[in-house]
């Protein structure tokens, strides 16, 4: 279905996205893929959100498994990147692949959950003041973890930042609600934009099916944040 104008994403800031991925593109991710032994297919939303980072420095992500996304912000991102990578699990062989990437990589990874005190911390102390042009939260996809890695981490965003979300519609199970549920919340006090397929980008709409639907990229500009947090600030 065509999207109604009411429901498309300003062409200005997300334009960029809406051309279809290229060859030269898919050429990266893929070879990225087999280097960090990631499974081939390719997620084509990831790719043209990612386009907003071009010419940018800083990237933080929550959730990052083989580290193969990080790989390829390395290819987006200008020298000399800061990424911050915080994951539960340690995967030396990730983190070597990455480094090999590059001398000068200014490269921090985190071991620990996202939600934890000491994690939070650590961030805080790292950056010291300097901001975020991107932050990617992929890590544990249900509503309470989703919803603290926003509330916990949007503020070190630059006014000019974007917040990443991946798994948009990932409804959750019986015990907990999940990524799409914190999305649909949040769209009501802020533009929530999505990147999905092929499809131009537009304002986020939850799936319409009931069946577990797993990537897209929904995104939240730092711009409308602060612009949220002037209308309640007296
Ligand atoms: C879907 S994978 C991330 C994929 C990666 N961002 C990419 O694009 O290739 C999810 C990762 O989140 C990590 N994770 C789960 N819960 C977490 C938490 N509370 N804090 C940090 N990482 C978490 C898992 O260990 C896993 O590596």
């Amino acid at each position: 279905m065509e999207i109604p104008v009411i429901f498309q994403a300003p062409l200005d800031i997300f334009g960029v996205c809406n051309e279809p991925v290229t060859q030269t593109e898919k050429r990266l991710i893929t070879s990225i893929h087999k280097e960090f032994n990631k499974a081939p297919a390719i997620d084509t939303s990831k790719i043209r959100a990612f386009r907003l980072m071009k010419g940018k420095r800083r990237w933080m992500e929550i959730g990052t498994e083989s580290k193969a996304n990080l790989a390829y912000m390395t290819h987006i991102l200008d020298d000399p990147n800061l990424i911050i990578d915080i994951d539960i699990h340690n995967n030396e062989e990730g983190k070597k692949r990455l480094y090999d990437l590059s001398d000068n990589l200014n490269y921090h990874f985190l071991e620990g959950s996202s939600s934890d005190a000491i994690i939070k911390n650590r961030i805080d102390k790292i950056l010291s003041g300097i901001k975020l042009d991107g932050l990617f939260i992929d890590g544990n996809h249900m509503f309470n973890y989703v919803f603290n890695d926003f509330a916990s981490y949007y503020k070190y965003l630059s006014s000019d930042g974007f917040i990443f979300f991946h798994d948009i519609y990932f409804i959750g199970h019986s015990k907990s609600k999940g990524v799409a549920q914190f999305l649909s919340w949040l769209s009501t006090i802020l533009p929530v934009y999505q990147i999905s397929g092929d499809r131009a980008a537009s304002l986020y709409m939850p799936h319409y099916s009931p069946e577990t639907v797993w990537g897209g990229i929904a995104i939240v500009t730092m711009k409308d944040i602060l612009a949220l947090e002037k209308k309640l600030i007296y």
